[in-house]
């Protein structure tokens, strides 16, 4: 394995003392016993188009997701007709580096092909004819990967913050069995495949009961849910850690595993006080709201490294409950928060600076598992 590049002072340091980075300095090996450390790759990364990402992956990382490649509207743009060139790609590059392949996500309101709740006059099919679509986009993309890839978000977003359904047109035409079916789907297609349900805001109280209860209501049909994904799209000032680890806590009580799936945390503004990722939400461009164009302060680069660390002391904490922590991409370029909810602006998200680099962090994070 290669060395993972330190910034600063302690690269110097290690290098001084006759440490240099090992195996022992990645994040890969430091958090090995303890859970995946993983990342969301992209197409670029995947096809040669990012490099330096992709070897940062490669090196640092020990589980992957994809970020983009596996959503239905890419896997069946067409009724029928599957690409998947792009998700071959993927579990390949998984496979040849030896991660922990996770599958995301077979249903979800966002990134769904027109067609797939729709006739051809643009109105709702039936609950029947909803389910048999969803039952072969299902079969066809968990048969593929069958044995590859170890766990699916099986559905993702389906409860608002609040704790109700979400309207979806999924939701309007199924009802709350749409989950049910999707999980019941994804089991018959794989029996081995760890199953989740994966969601933004969870620290919230309204969304952590919903999500309990979902649990608890699929466990009492008797379909198998191995995990719940805390998507943890972070901000400076939200959520509180404490209000995380309930979350996190009642999700394990209810005898599931956790895994924090889309970890990233942003020093920009928010264009709005609701603090949630519905990737639809979008905001016009204001030089305010891009304060770091030009760099990070040292003085917000260190409230950034001792809010993400303390996610990281939580993690450790309770990774008797937690199976996996995965980034929500590579580099801070890489990360979609550069242009979510507003687009052009440069964030600083991620455990890997626009270098490749490793930021103070990861020594944090290296140091905080030892025993
Ligand atoms: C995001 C990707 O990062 C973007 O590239 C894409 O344009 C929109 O989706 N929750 C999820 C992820 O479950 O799939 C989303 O990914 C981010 C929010």
């Amino acid at each position: 394995m290669k060395p993972i590049f330190y910034s600063g002072i302690l690269a110097l340091s290690m290098a001084g003392c006759g440490n240099p980075q090992g195996d022992n300095s990645t994040l890969r090996s430091a958090l090995k016993d303890k859970f995946h450390i993983g990342t969301a790759l992209s197409v670029a990364q995947l096809t040669g188009g990012d490099t330096l990402s992709e070897r940062v992956a490669r090196e640092n990382f020990s589980a992957i997701v994809p970020e983009n490649c596996m959503k239905s509207m890419f896997l069946q743009p067409r009724e029928g007709e599957f690409f998947f060139d792009e998700a071959d790609k993927f579990v390949g590059w998984g496979e040849a580096n030896n991660m922990w392949i996770t599958g995301h996500c077979l249903v979800w309101h966002s990134q769904a092909p027109l067609w797939l709740c729709t006739d051809k006059d643009g109105n709702n099919v039936s609950p029947e004819t909803l389910a048999e679509r969803l039952k072969s986009h299902i079969t066809a993309v968990v048969t593929r990967y069958k044995g590859r890839i170890k766990g699916w978000d099986v559905v993702n977003e389906a409860i608002l913050d609040d704790g109700s359904w979400r309207k979806s047109k999924l939701y309007e035409i199924l009802g709350e069995e749409l989950i049910p079916l999707a999980f019941r789907f994804a089991h018959e297609a794989d029996p081995d495949a760890e199953l989740y349900y994966n969601d933004y805001s969870m620290a919230l109280e309204g969304k952590r009961n919903a999500v309990v209860q979902l649990v608890k209501t699929l466990k009492e049909r008797g379909l198998r849910i191995d995990a719940v994904g805390m998507q943890g799209h972070i901000g400076m000032d939200y959520p509180a850690v404490e209000e995380f680890e309930k979350s996190l806590l009642a999700f394990a009580e209810t005898g599931v595993k956790v895994m924090i799936t889309e970890l990233d945390l942003t020093v920009l503004p928010s264009p709005r006080p609701n603090t949630g990722a519905a990737v639809e939400a979008s905001f016009d461009y204001q030089k305010e709201l891009n304060p770091y164009a030009d760099g990070l302060p040292d003085s917000v680069a260190t409230a950034w490294t001792s809010r993400m660390a303390d996610f990281f002391r939580l993690f450790l904490k309770h990774q008797d409950k937690i199976t996996r922590v995965t980034l929500w991409g590579v580099c801070d370029d890489d990360s979609w928060r550069n242009d979510w909810p507003v687009p052009g602006r440069t964030d600083y998200a991620l455990l890997f600076d626009r270098k490749g680099h490793a930021k103070p962090v990861v020594d944090v994070i290296v140091g905080a598992s030892k025993p």
